[in-house]
């Protein structure tokens, strides 16, 4: 089921906490709302799931606006950040309380019911009461409600933020190859960058209401549209400089750095951004590549040393610093703090706002 949102606003009193959304999305597409908090995900979800009503716009599940049918009539699976789970049902009553919502039959109820604890694997825990469950047992009877009814459309708000760290790895893993298997279309609200870019088709960036950017995972990390998206989403350096009327060099306090086609007058503002990844020390190159690459002297202030890789606070000047990261493993080429070295980056990958 594909999903069209057209120029929704819903607003609360004087906020407006979803601000003229536009969004396309694609029959199967595992698609995440993703910003910070207050940014409108939730708010926009609900209106997709009809839980609030929208001041403006429309919503289209395939051909068919839904905007001013109730959420029951929707055809949605919703799975909430806390659970939502029954306290006083078994886990097989709370999957089937859907299902009997809709008087459906005891008989065809059994069967369903089943099949969905075996997606989530929880066979076997179907006379448990949520208080004998885990946290990742409990998020797990959520999803086989939420699955059992068949939805065309799933919806998760954070579904994940009520877990440890490392089960939320765990369990993104698990939702995706779930949406997968079933190939339903899939809505999914996150503020974290990194389970949004692991877990995505695609990503819309919201923030205050608005979406700043929509595109694959890596096309919103390598090329994200504004200084908003490139700093919410992952780490990356920013330098305020002047232009020097020379092409693509630019003035950072005393320090010239290379940013791509740009010639601005000398004292104009140049505001920029580097990935840590995209700095490299010269053993990383190979020869044939170093002359595309812009060099420039830096020292070590800092050193953390993760096994796999390593980060470096590099000074490149007096009082401009960089976050360097290396995936270079060999111990021979681990940097030392207050070493001076050779750093080379590509200008091409440098974002120019
Ligand atoms: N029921 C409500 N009444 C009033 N304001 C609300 C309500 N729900 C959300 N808001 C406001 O709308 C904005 C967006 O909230 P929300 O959609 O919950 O953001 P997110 O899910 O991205 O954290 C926030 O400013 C929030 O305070
Ligand atoms: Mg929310």
């Amino acid at each position: 089921m594909s999903i069209r949102i057209s120029k929704v606003t819903k607003r609360f009193g004087h906020i407006e906490a979803v601000k003229d959304v536009s969004l396309e999305i694609k029959t199967g597409e595992f698609f995440t709302l993703l910003g910070p908090s207050g940014c409108g995900k939730t708010t926009l979800l609900r209106s997709i799931a009809g839980f609030n009503q929208p001041e403006a716009g429309e919503i289209y599940f395939g051909d068919k606006r839904v905007d001013k049918i109730s959420a029951h009539k929707r055809g949605i699976g919703m799975v909430f950040q806390n659970y939502a789970v029954f306290p006083h049902l078994t886990v097989y009553d709370n999957v089937a309380y859907g299902l009997k919502a809709r008087k459906m039959q005891t008989d065809e109820i059994k069967p369903r019911v089943e099949k969905a604890l075996q997606m989530v694997r929880l066979g076997g825990l179907e006379n448990r009461l949520p208080n004998q469950l885990s946290g990742g047992q409990l998020q797990r009877v959520a999803i086989a409600r939420a699955l059992v009814i068949e939805p065309q459309v799933l919806l998760m708000d954070e579904p994940l933020s009520n877990l440890d760290a490392k089960l939320r790895v765990e369990m993104r893993g698990e939702i995706r190859e779930l949406q997968r298997q079933m190939k339903i279309t899939t809505i999914y609200v996150t503020h974290d960058q990194e389970e949004a870019l692991s877990i995505s088709d695609r990503i819309a960036v919201m923030n205050y209401g608005v979406v700043e950017q929509v595109g694959r995972p890596w096309e919103v990390y390598s090329t994200p549209v504004n200084r908003f998206v490139a700093g919410f989403i992952g780490t990356t350096n920013f330098f305020e400089g002047e232009g020097t009327g020379q092409e693509g060099l630019v003035r950072v306090g005393e320090v010239l750095l290379k940013v791509p086609r740009v010639i601005r007058p000398a004292g104009e503002k140049v505001f920029f951004a580097i990935r840590p990844e995209a700095f490299k020390v010269p053993e990383q190159i190979p020869d044939e590549e170093r002359a595309d690459l812009f060099r420039l002297q830096a020292k070590v202030a800092k050193v953390e040393y993760l096994g796999y890789m390593t980060k470096y606070d590099l000074e490149l000047g007096k009082s401009l610093n960089a976050k360097m990261v290396s995936y270079d493993v060999l111990p021979e080429n681990l940097r030392r703090e207050g070493e001076s070295l050779e750093v080379l980056y590509d200008p091409q990958r440098v974002l120019v706002y």
